[in-house]
């Protein structure tokens, strides 16, 4: 099996938390949209006739984009790939683009499963990371989607921002799962360099909250999302049984996947693609069909990281027959040396020849990984 990620670049406001790779002038969309087709054609061989059974595209904002502009790419990708009848594809979605008309329309597109950016039910959350929504609309966002048929959906809240307290953390759980989602992506927030909130924080204009507060945020989710029927089956998602991400999980089962568009990563198993991060760059580029990405030949060392990135994240785990046949004895022998410590105290387990991180890892989940990298 693979999967296709198509990334879309555009936002009409930028959300002060945000650093991903995004333009507010959408003056290249129309040619960027054609691009995107094109290099869909050039890279045709790459995921060599496996059959596509997710399809994800994300941002940016894709919820900027037209019925006929998403159907012109989805046409492509079915000419083109051998595209599963059973394939999972999504689209992020921001909250005040889900009109009924436009909720109408996807529904005339193969697009089966919406991810929608929530991030809180909070009014002053909201202008506090330069929303574009608020809190209403969030809500009512939801309920037209599934008044308008779709039943996988999903959605983001962010936690830890400042001023955040547990009560409010619990109001927006309480909130979301009334609403009952199938799916939710709950992230801490994280202060990233060039972001304004990154700038506020240093200024001293933002305050960070306590890692107590943290860490009692993370557990009122772990709890709330238990009692609702949502399975914790990778750090930041949780899921409905046969609800979860098979986009995601298809990339943290090593699955082979192909990035179109600006910015975007592949990965075959043996080696990683970037895309270059800048829309002019990659049009004039991929329109030469050549330079439009650089190429990373995985080394063991790189390959076992990582697989230990992605897998101990997930209620899945590592498991060490893989690292054996796949990237070799030697790092057998060094997740065990370096394991150890983890296993006596409690923050890793190793059962039927898999390691995973326990719960109370869960809690220092960065520094674990962070010890059992291969340098
Ligand atoms: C790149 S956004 C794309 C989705 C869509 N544009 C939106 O904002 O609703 C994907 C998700 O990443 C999360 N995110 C982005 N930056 C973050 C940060 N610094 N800290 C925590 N979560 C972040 C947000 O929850 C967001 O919904
Ligand atoms: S969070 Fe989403 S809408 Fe906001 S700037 Fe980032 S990609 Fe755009």
């Amino acid at each position: 099996m693979s999967s296709i990620y198509i990334h879309i670049p555009f936002c009409a406001k930028k959300c002060f938390y945000c650093d991903f790779f995004t333009s507010l002038s959408l003056q290249n969309k129309e040619e960027y949209l054609k691009v995107i087709k094109e290099e869909l054609l050039l890279r045709k061989n790459y995921l060599e006739n496996k059959k596509v059974k997710t399809i994800y595209i994300g941002g940016g904002t894709p919820s900027l984009l037209s019925e006929k502009e998403l159907n012109d790419i989805f046409r492509q990708i079915y000419k083109i790939f051998n595209v599963s009848g059973k394939v999972e594809i999504t689209i992020e979605a921001n909250p005040d683009d889900l009109d009924k008309e436009y909720l109408r329309k996807l529904r005339k597109t193969p697009i089966n499963r919406l991810s929608i950016g929530i991030q809180s039910f909070f009014d002053e959350d909201l202008r506090l990371m330069n929303r574009r929504h608020n809190a209403e609309q969030g809500i009512y966002a939801v309920k037209r989607a599934q008044d308008s048929g779709f039943f996988n959906i999903s959605g983001d809240l962010i936690y830890g921002l400042p001023g955040m307290t547990s009560e409010k953390w619990i109001k927006n759980l309480n909130i979301f799962f009334d609403l009952k989602i199938q799916h939710l992506s709950a992230y801490h927030i994280t202060y990233e360099p060039n972001t304004v909130f990154y700038k506020k924080r240093n200024s001293g204009k933002l305050k960070e909250i306590p890692e107590e507060e943290s860490i009692s945020q993370f557990k009122i989710l772990k709890n709330l999302a238990g009692k609702n029927n949502m399975i914790h089956y990778e750090t930041s998602n949780f899921g409905k049984k046969g609800f979860f991400s098979e986009h995601n999980t298809a990339y943290w089962k090593q699955k082979h996947y192909l990035g179109i568009g600006t910015g975007a990563h592949s990965y075959n198993g043996e080696s990683r693609q970037f895309n270059i991060k800048n829309i002019g760059e990659y049009i004039k580029k991929v329109k030469k069909r050549s330079g439009f990405f650089e190429k990373e030949i995985l080394s063991d060392a790189d390959k076992y990281n990582d697989y230990i990135i992605t897998t101990l994240r997930t209620m899945w785990g590592a498991d060490i027959s893989y690292i054996e046949k796949n990237i070799g004895e030697k790092f057998v022998k060094f997740i065990f040396d370096k394991a150890k410590k983890h296993i006596d105290n409690g923050n890793l387990t190793y059962k039927k020849n898999t390691l995973y991180i326990t719960e109370k890892g869960k809690f220092i989940e960065d520094y674990i990984l962070e010890d059992l990298f291969y340098f």
